[in-house]
């Protein structure tokens, strides 16, 4: 069996990884080559910081010395680049002085190629040492983003240049004129919500719930419209952090496409990312979005962008014009921990974007999960509810032999041992499908693995015929075990519709368990009444006990009716999921 849940599983902890696009923790890759905090202000022009260095040469394999200082400052961002071509990618990397204020980051392919804060900690100084590559240019230049404040900071502040031994002096002396400085992602803020007029005839849409309206408090809505070479994405839905598409090859986690849209700050970032392997992904620096715009409304983040169909030039972006699942997601992008909220919504099949429009669903719940829920709601609903009627009343009404033993005992362990079966099967599929023990499931997966190990002993009790009674405790935390999965968070069945459904199952179930109970009683003092006019003592006898014996065949008939319709119902709303 294909256990797409685990790709979920595994795509869901990418999410919980990804780095904070924002500067408190300062994981700033997007400012990798603009050295820009995305933070929506302009820069300020003349720096009150600066860098220093002793040496004003170098040799590949040198350490040199860097020392930021100034004005008390929050956030910084060093990488050295070459002199002579200061737009260009970093150059060299970094070892840290101080782990505690300071961190490594990689930029574009040079490992540790840049220096940015790990807090919001006040600092007047920062040391890092840089290692000189052996292809480094001939001359270098150390250049330094300084934030103070969050609306307060300088970019590439120009630092010192060292150079290479007989290098020829510096042609063009490094200036950063300020007209020149790169601009921040230029987003504009949506007017109105999306809406969901030419879902399906001149867009692609994904609604959930299906058909729900993208400017309402729960819908989750991802659409891709395409003119000419150019798709149009829409995406918007409730959280307080990111929302999150991605495309996939198929449902398991490793080599997907995966645009984010992230609530940093009151702003949201759009970004890119390569899901690559169990990896957490790194948001991309550069990406081949256009259009960018967003914006936020009672708890909606909407935003929306455009990329073109292909988009050979960034590594990691997949063609629009194929067959892809899609999934969405959202959570809390806080610090560095990013919650999900909820099981990432996936699509049931490959789809074209870019092919006839659709207006589809998908769903939030891993076909696992949902064979393991309705493995067990067969066992529990049917089986051995059932199966524990037959052995409590059935014994007078079916006490022939059939191949060597009462009929109803040949019921009874059929619907037991079936039991068993579905219970194992239905046991293994949640490990499966997290790749080991479910973390966060609360209580759930510790009564299951006790009513799998309580099914296995009643097996081996059963066939020694001892201690059986004591198994009356199996069915509580059967249900007890049932009661809780059904809202756990890979399941979520509709609440609170639900619990008064189950509700409504145990009181049918202890109803008519009530009933048989006082039909038995009845007919044993019937019995004895009989018994004491000893008058016509058999006939009546018998007489008594075949109707009591049609009335239970008849009682069991409506209860296995009554189970089947409640089974139906739950087995019809996992299907829905
Ligand atoms: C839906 O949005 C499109 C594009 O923004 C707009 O042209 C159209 O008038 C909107 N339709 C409705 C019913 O608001
Ligand atoms: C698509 O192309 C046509 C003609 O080439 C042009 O008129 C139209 O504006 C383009 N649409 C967009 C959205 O770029
Ligand atoms: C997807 O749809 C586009 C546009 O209709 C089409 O050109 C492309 O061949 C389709 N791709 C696949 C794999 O069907």
């Amino acid at each position: 069996m294909e256990p797409p849940g685990l790709a979920f599983a595994v795509w869901m902890f990418a999410f919980l990884s990804v780095p904070a696009t924002g500067y408190p923790n300062g994981k700033v890759k997007e400012a990798c080559s603009s050295m820009m905090p995305l933070h929506g202000h302009p820069p300020q022009p003349s720096p009150e910081h600066s860098m220093s260095v002793k040496e004003t040469e170098f040799r590949p394999g040198d350490h040199i010395k860097v020392t930021l200082s100034g004005p008390v400052f929050e956030g910084f961002f060093i990488q050295a680049r070459n002199a002579e071509d200061l737009a260009g990618p970093a150059v060299g990397s970094f070892m840290l002085a101080d782990k505690k204020i300071s961190q490594l980051l990689t930029c574009g392919h040079v490992k540790n190629s840049a220096v940015s804060h790990t807090s919001k900690s006040k600092k007047k100084q920062v040391v890092a040492y840089w290692i000189a590559p052996t292809d480094a240019p001939e001359h270098v230049q150390f250049l330094a983003t300084v934030v103070e404040k969050y609306k307060i900071f300088w970019v590439k502040i120009p630092g010192p240049i060292i150079s290479q031994p007989n290098a020829p002096p510096l042609t063009t002396p490094a200036s950063i004129a300020p007209e020149t400085l790169p601009t921040s992602q230029p987003v504009s803020h949506l007017t109105k919500s999306f809406n969901a007029s030419g879902c399906g005839s001149t867009k692609f849409c994904i609604r959930n719930p299906s058909k729900c309206d993208p400017g309402a408090a729960y819908c989750f809505f991802l659409s891709f419209k395409l003119d000419n070479h150019s798709v149009l994405i829409e995406m918007s839905g409730p959280s307080e952090g990111y929302i999150a598409f991605a495309l996939s090859h198929d449902q398991w986690m490793g080599d997907d496409d995966a645009y984010l849209c992230i609530n940093e700050d009151h702003r949201i970032n759009i970004n890119t990312a390569y899901l690559s392997g169990r990896n957490p992904p790194v948001l991309d620096s550069e990406n081949a979005l256009e259009a960018l715009s967003w914006r936020v409304a009672d708890g909606v983040v909407q935003c929306s962008f455009r990329r073109n169909l292909h988009v050979p030039a960034y590594k990691g972006r997949f063609n629009l014009d194929a067959n892809y699942y899609i999934f969405m997601a959202d959570g809390e992008a806080s610090g560095l921990i990013h919650k999900h909220q909820q099981q990432p919504l996936i699509t049931k099949g490959m789809y074209n974007v870019t092919g006839s429009p659709k207006d589809i669903g998908g769903s939030r719940s891993p076909l696992l999960i949902k064979v393991h829920a309705s493995l067990m709601f067969v066992a529990w609903m049917t089986t051995v509810s059932i199966g524990v009627i037959v052995a409590r009343f059935f014994k007078p009404v079916w006490p022939h032999s059939l191949f060597g033993k009462e009929i109803w005992f040949q019921v009874h362990r059929m619907l037991m041992l079936t039991t068993v079966l579905l219970t194992s099967i239905a046991f293994v599929l949640p490990f499966i499908y997290r790749g080991g023990w479910s973390e966060q499931a609360g209580f759930h997966p510790y009564l299951g693995c006790t009513v799998m190990v309580l099914a296995i002993v009643h097996v081996v009790v059963y066939f020694s015929r001892r201690l059986h009674r004591l198994f009356k405790i199996f069915k509580f935390i059967y249900m007890v075990t049932m009661f809780l999965g059904m809202d756990l968070p890979a399941l979520n069945l509709p609440d609170p519709w639900d619990t008064y459904t189950m509700i409504g199952f145990v009181a049918w179930h202890v109803g008519i368990d009530v009933l048989l109970e006082i039909h038995s009683y009845c007919l044993i003092r019937k019995v004895e009444v009989i018994d004491d006019d000893r008058i016509q003592i058999l006939q009546s006898l018998t007489s008594a006990e075949a109707k009591g014996h049609t009335f239970k065949q008849t009682v069991l008939t409506i209860y296995i009716c009554g189970n089947t319709a409640f089974l139906i119902t739950f087995l019809a709303a996992i299907n829905q999921l």
